[in-house]
């Protein structure tokens, strides 16, 4: 057989995207967001999500069909997203996915977001990247990971306590009058200020931390200093806010990640999820990981947010591993864990 093609879903939270892979290229990546209908209310509202979904999942499936010069006939399995996220969205995608295998006769694979997030890499950079210690940063989840397999085997060496650090950026962006989503306003906003103007903290990292829980984050602290500076220095300077709030995040990030590389021993970094996309983390990390001498990738910004193809990637690397499809029909799993890879 040629190589596989693989239809992705991905409607966790607020777009939905249909990716189209055969093998490990990408045949089409179509995004409907409804970001601009949440902007207002500066946070997604699920039941928004929901009902943008149901109206843009067959237009969005026909043109990704349409873009790869296939036809439905030729997929030869259906991914889709099946956790985590919001409930009433993920069950959008998941029925659609469903339906759409029962119909072509085809295997569905039920897989997790945050899996998706780091195999996307998988189209960008042609060799296999596991074994590989993995930075998942997004609006809900922040993690590090360790990844053998990425078909099968995932590690949770450390996680957020409280937000994410996509949130962090998107509640700090907020109080500084920032559009939504805050992380590419606040990317943006920093360009022109100097990441070293205001000492913000830096999470987790007193060496009682390193000793205790050397991979875990917490942005909570550093939301709080901003929010105060900020109260306290009337006449702030964004660009200066923005970059000095930016740099510890980046700075704690890196921090641990290539803490966790030298511990295991593995020479390999993924930094996936939505914060991926941020220039800052971006060059900073080619920087550090060049002087650690770790084999940095990063997935093209515009597959670092949600989209399709990073499903269709890892519905790819499942069917190319000989992984067995999962059940015709399924629940969504909202709190679906990061160790469990599909369904
Ligand atoms: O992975 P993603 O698209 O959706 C989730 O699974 O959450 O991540 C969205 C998050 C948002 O919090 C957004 O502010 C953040 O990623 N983000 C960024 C940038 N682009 C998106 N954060 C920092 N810098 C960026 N350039
Ligand atoms: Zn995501």
């Amino acid at each position: 057989m040629s190589e596989p093609i693989v239809l992705g879903i991905e409607t966790s939270c607020d777009e939905t995207a249909i990716g189209i892979v055969r093998g490990r290229t990408l045949l089409a990546n179509v995004i409907a967001s409804s970001v601009d209908e949440h902007a207002r209310f500066g946070g997604v509202v699920p039941e928004i999500a929901s009902r943008a979904h149901l109206e843009a999942m067959l237009p969005s499936i026909e043109k990704a069909v349409k873009d790869s010069k296939i036809s439905l006939k030729d997929i030869d399995a259906v991914a889709v997203t099946a956790g985590p996220g919001l409930v009433g969205a993920l069950l959008v995608g998941v029925a659609s996915a469903s339906g759409l295998a029962l119909g072509l006769g085809k295997p569905l694979y039920g897989v997790n977001h945050l899996a998706a997030h780091v195999s996307v890499d998988f189209l960008t950079h042609d060799q296999p990247t596991d074994p590989t210690i993995a930075l998942l940063v997004s609006g809900g989840h922040s993690s590090l990971l360790q990844v053998d397999d990425i078909t099968s085997s995932i590690t949770k060496l450390g996680a957020t306590m409280d937000d994410a650090a996509g949130e962090a950026f998107d509640k700090i962006a907020r109080v500084m009058g920032l559009s939504f989503p805050g992380g590419p306003a606040i990317d943006r906003t920093a360009l022109s200020g100097s990441p070293t103007a205001i000492d913000f903290p830096r999470g987790l990292t007193t060496s009682n931390d390193w000793a205790t829980r050397p991979y875990d984050f917490s942005f909570s602290g550093l939301k709080t200093a901003v929010a105060r500076y900020l109260e306290s220095t009337p006449d702030y300077a964004k660009a200066d806010v923005a970059a000095s709030f930016q740099e510890s995040i980046v700075d704690v990030l890196l921090q641990k990640s290539l803490a966790a590389c030298k511990a295991t021993g593995i020479d390999s970094l993924v930094i996936a999820g939505g914060v991926a996309a941020n220039s800052r983390l971006r060059a900073v990390a080619e920087e550090r990981c060049a002087q650690a001498g770790v084999r940095l990738r990063i997935p093209s910004p515009a597959l670092c947010t949600d989209n399709g193809a990073m499903v269709a990637a890892l519905g790819s690397l499942m069917v190319a591993a000989g992984r067995a499809p999962g059940p015709q029909a399924f629940d969504a799993d909202s709190a679906l864990p990061v160790e469990r890879v599909s369904l």
